[in-house]
C-alpha cells in the first residue's frame, strides 16, 4: 500500500533514525520530514537517505498551524508520526514557556491540521504521537510504570509532554481521530545532542572536561538503543491498535554513577589512556531541581501483542555509541559551535 507519512522533528535524535529506517525499507512510501531546525535539528543527520526519491525535507514550526495544514495538503498526509519537540529537561527548567508552546500547542496544531484534512474520512489514517516515560513521574526503588499507570509529572518537559498526550486522548475520544501513543524511556546512541547525559559525558572525557553529575548520581534511568526505539515505532505504526498506548522500554536500568563509570573505562580503553583514569573528571554538582529519581519502563504488552524486543545488549549498544562519537568528531564539532557554548556556560558555570 502506498502512504503518504509526515513525520515531526525528523531532523532531530530519534527522528532521523527513524526517517532512515522508514524511507530505506518502505520505498513505496513517501516520507515527509517537518521540521523547523531548531538547534536540535541538523539535516547532517539524514545526508544518506536526503537524495532519495521517496523522502521529502519542509522547513516548518509544527505551532505555525496555517502552513501546517497547508503541508497536509500539498502532500496528501494520510499518517503522522509526531516527535517534534522540545525535549531535554535542563532547558525545560530555564524556559518553560517554550516547552508550552512547542510541546502543547505544537501538538494541537498538528491535530487540528489532520482532523480538518482528513474531515471525518479516517479510512487507513492514523495519528502516532510519540512520548515519554517522564509522563508517569518517578518510581521509588520498586516498581514499573505500565501503560495504566497514572500521570504525575514533575519538570516542566514532562507536564508539556504529559498534556500534549491529553490532547492526542482528547482527539480521539472527542472527535474520533484514529490515534496511538508511545512513552519511552531513555534513547542513547548516535546523532543524540551532546546536552543529554550520553553524549555529552562522551565528548568531555574526550577533551578532558569535567562531568558534571547532578547530585549523589544515584538517579536511575532505563537506557534503549535509538534503532531499537526506532524499530518499535514501525512495528506500533503497522501493527498497533488503535486508541492504544504502548510502553517502549529496554528492561535495563542504570545508576546515572555506575553508567557514567561504565562510559568512562570504554572511553579511555579506546583512546588508549589508562581504564578508569577519566574517573578524576567527576565533578559532583548541585542536584536538578525536581529530579526524578527513577524511571522504569514494563514494555511487556508490546513483547505479548506485538513480539517486539530490544536487539542489542546494552553492552553492544553503548559501545557502537561510543565508537560512532568517537568517529565522528566533524559532527559533533559543528553542533557544539556556536550557541552551544553559551547554553553550556549558563547551564553549568
Ligand atoms: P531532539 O531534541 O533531538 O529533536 C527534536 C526535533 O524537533 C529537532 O529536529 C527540532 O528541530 C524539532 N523541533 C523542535 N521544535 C520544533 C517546532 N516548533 N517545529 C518543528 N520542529 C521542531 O529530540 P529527540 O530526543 O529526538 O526526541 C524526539 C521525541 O521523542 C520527542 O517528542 C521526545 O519527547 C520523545 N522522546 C525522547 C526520548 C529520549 O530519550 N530522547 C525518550 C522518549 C521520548
Ligand atoms: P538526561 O540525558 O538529561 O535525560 P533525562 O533527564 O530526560 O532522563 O539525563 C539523564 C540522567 O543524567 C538524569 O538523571 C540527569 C543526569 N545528568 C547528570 O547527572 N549530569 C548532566 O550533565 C546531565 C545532562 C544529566
Amino acid at each position: 500500500m502506498k502512504r503518504n507519512i509526515l513525520v515531526t522533528g525528523g531532523a532531530g535524535f530519534i527522528g532521523s533514525h527513524l526517517v532512515r529506517l522508514l524511507v530505506n525499507k518502505y520505498p513505496k512510501y513517501h516520507i515527509i520530514n517537518m521540521d523547523f531546525l531548531t538547534y536540535a535539528g541538523n539535516l547532517e543527520n539524514l545526508k544518506d537517505v536526503e537524495h532519495k526519491e521517496n523522502y521529502s525535507f519542509t522547513k516548518c514550526d509544527i505551532c505555525d498551524f496555517k502552513k501546517v495544514k497547508q503541508v497536509f495538503l500539498d502532500y496528501k498526509i494520510d499518517s503522522v508520526i509526531h516527535l517534534a519537540a522540545e525535549s531535554h529537561v535542563d532547558r525545560s527548567i530555564e524556559d518553560p514557556f517554550s516547552f508550552a508552546q512547542t510541546n502543547v500547542m505544537g501538538t494541537l496544531s498538528l491535530l487540528q491540521a489532520a482532523k480538518s484534512y482528513w474531515n471525518g474520512n479516517f479510512n487507513n489514517k492514523v495519528f502516532y504521537h510519540v512520548s515519554t516515560d517522564e509522563v508517569y513521574g518517578s518510581l521509588g526503588d520498586e516498581g514499573l510504570f505500565t501503560e495504566n499507570t497514572n500521570y504525575d509529572p514533575h519538570s516542566p518537559y514532562s507536564a508539556s509532554k504529559a498534556s500534549s498526550d491529553h490532547f492526542v486522548r482528547a482527539y480521539s475520544d472527542t472527535y474520533g481521530l484514529p490515534i496511538i501513543i508511545s512513552n519511552c524511556s531513555n534513547n542513547y546512541g548516535s546523532f543524540q545532542f551532546p546536552e543529554k547525559l550520553i553524549p555529552l559525558f562522551i565528548n568531555n572525557i574526550i577533551n578532558n572536561k569535567p562531568l558534571p553529575v547532578y547530585g549523589k548520581g544515584e538517579n536511575v534511568r532505563d537506557w534503549l538503543f535509538v534503532k531499537d526505539h526506532a524499530r518499535a515505532i514501525d512495528l506500533i505504526l503497522h501493527k498497533g491498535k488503535l486508541g492504544d498506548t504502548y510502553n517502549i522500554g529496554g528492561f535495563n536500568e542504570w545508576k546515572n554513577i555506575d553508567l557514567i563509570k561504565v562510559i568512562i573505562k570504554k572511553v579511555d580503553r579506546i583512546l588508549g589512556r589508562e581504564e578508569g583514569s577519566s574517573e578524576k573528571l567527576i565533578t559532583y554538582v548541585t542536584d536538578r531541581a525536581g529530579h526524578d529519581l527513577r524511571y522504569a519502563i514494563d514494555s511487556s504488552k508490546l513483547k505479548n501483542e506485538l513480539g517486539w524486543e530490544p536487539s542489542l545488549q546494552f553492552e553492544e549498544g553503548i559501545e557502537k555509541t561510543i565508537k560512532w562519537y568517537l568517529d565522528n568528531k566533524d559532527w559533533m564539532d559543528n553542533v557544539t559551535s556556536g550557541e552551544y557554548q553559551d547554553y553550556y556556560n549558563k547551564i553549568y558555570n
